[in-house]
């Protein structure tokens, strides 16, 4: 057990908070004698895409494997260009590599930390250019990070320009929108963790695609149950990323708190933005038209000291902070010197030392983000003194 008062984030509390609800739905499932696929895990899929505000939804068995699978769906392959970003979960770039693909990391924008569409541009016009260099170039996957909306208008332009699939990853943002327009329906197909600690989280792995697109969303359905269409007959190679059902149970009671719950995220992010706007640190304001669903409340120190003091600071007074993430992938071990970098990441290199993350989830109190406050405005004051 952790010794810290508040935690960085704690996905038992929003099993305590619904506690009788979730024992049902598990039990429900055990008595069903019913284990894989089956009504739960549909029920979930049309409950979420209603949710979701698009025709088709699937669920997988984790978010790595909802991009795979969505990038596998649009024909992406060995060989194949797609562009991301070096500052997400490793996972992005995991599942464009198990796919044979070679992934291509662009810059991200200060201020929102997403994609930079103007160095997007840039590194798509060098790679059509010479294809047989750095493969063909075949999708974009832009990481709607934190919680904020990735400029999708100004990346769609692109993928139409040079025929890019656009595969949103929204394990961050359930719920976040841009110009009143829900992330994982402005791309072609839209990939979703369900990892416990997401603002839709299950109680072990889970994930979840969406799309408008029917021949996409059949491709995804044959390709997380081996190519299946008709049992033990393979159509196409697939492999085994099927939704729990067991999870799907969890899932359906916590996606009717998921509206409440995102707006008790705004809530908080709202309360410390105003009680530490007068400091010296940057705060996560969302851009004009954006909803930020603040799966991360992420601030920036003026200085990266200042960063590793501040966290220090907080642990001794029992608040936990994180950085995430707290290495670019392009500089990680397994991908330093081999994976192209076609336009130098000076902002995303340079972000990682000054970003930390604040406890954000709905289920803290006011008297806890108060606290928080308190201990930054504290430490603070001690700056210039
Ligand atoms: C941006 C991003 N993409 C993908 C993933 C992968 O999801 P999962 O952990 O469910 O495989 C995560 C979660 O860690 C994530 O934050």
């Amino acid at each position: 057990m952790t010794s810290l008062k508040i935690v960085p984030a704690n996905p038992h509390a929003s099993y305590v908070a619904h506690k009788d609800e979730i024992d049902t739905a598990v039990a429900r499932v055990l008595d069903s004698g019913w284990y894989i696929l089956g009504q739960e895990v549909e029920a979930f899929e049309r409950e979420y895409a209603a949710w979701n505000e698009v025709a088709h939804c699937m669920g997988v068995a984790n978010g790595t494997d909802a991009l795979e699978l969505s990038l596998r769906a649009c024909g992406v392959g060995s060989g194949d260009a797609v562009f991301t970003v070096s500052n997400t979960a490793v996972a992005t770039v995991a599942a464009v590599e198990r796919c044979g693909a070679v992934p291509i990391l662009v810059d991200v924008d200060p201020v929102t930390f997403t994609i930079d569409p103007n160095c997007l541009e840039d590194v798509v016009n060098q790679v059509v250019a010479a294809p047989d260099h750095y493969g063909e170039a075949k999708a974009i996957i832009p990481v709607h990070l934190y919680g904020h909306p990735a400029d999708m208008p100004a990346i769609l332009a692109i993928a139409q320009k040079h025929n890019l699939f656009v595969i949103e990853d929204c394990a961050q943002a359930h719920g976040a929108t841009l110009n009143g327009r829900k992330v994982g329906t402005w791309g072609d197909i839209a990939a979703f963790s369900l990892y416990p600690t997401k603002n839709l989280g299950a109680f072990g792995d889970a994930g979840v695609i969406c799309t408008n697109n029917d021949e996409l969303a059949h491709n995804v359905r044959l390709i997380r149950q081996y190519g299946w269409e008709e049992r033990y007959i393979s159509l196409i190679p697939g492999l085994n990323s099927r939704l729990d059902p067991i999870q799907a149970a969890i899932l359906r009671v916590k996606l009717q708190y998921l509206d409440q719950d995102n707006d008790g995220r705004v809530k908080w992010a709202d309360r410390y933005n105003t009680l530490l706007k007068e400091t010296t640190l940057s705060l996560p304001i969302p851009l004009t038209g954006a909803r930020h669903v603040y799966h991360q409340y992420i601030l920036k120190t003026a200085e990266p000291a200042q960063r590793d003091d501040l966290r220090q600071y907080l642990h001794e007074r029992g608040i936990g902070t994180q950085i995430l993430y707290p290495m670019p992938i392009h500089q990680q071990p397994a991908y330093n010197g081999r994976i192209p970098i076609i336009r130098k990441l000076d902002i995303t290199e340079k972000l990682v030392n000054y970003i930390m993350n604040l406890p954000v989830y709905p289920e803290l109190a006011g008297e806890d983000i108060e606290e928080v406050a308190q201990h930054i405005l504290n430490w603070h004051a001690g700056l210039s003194s």
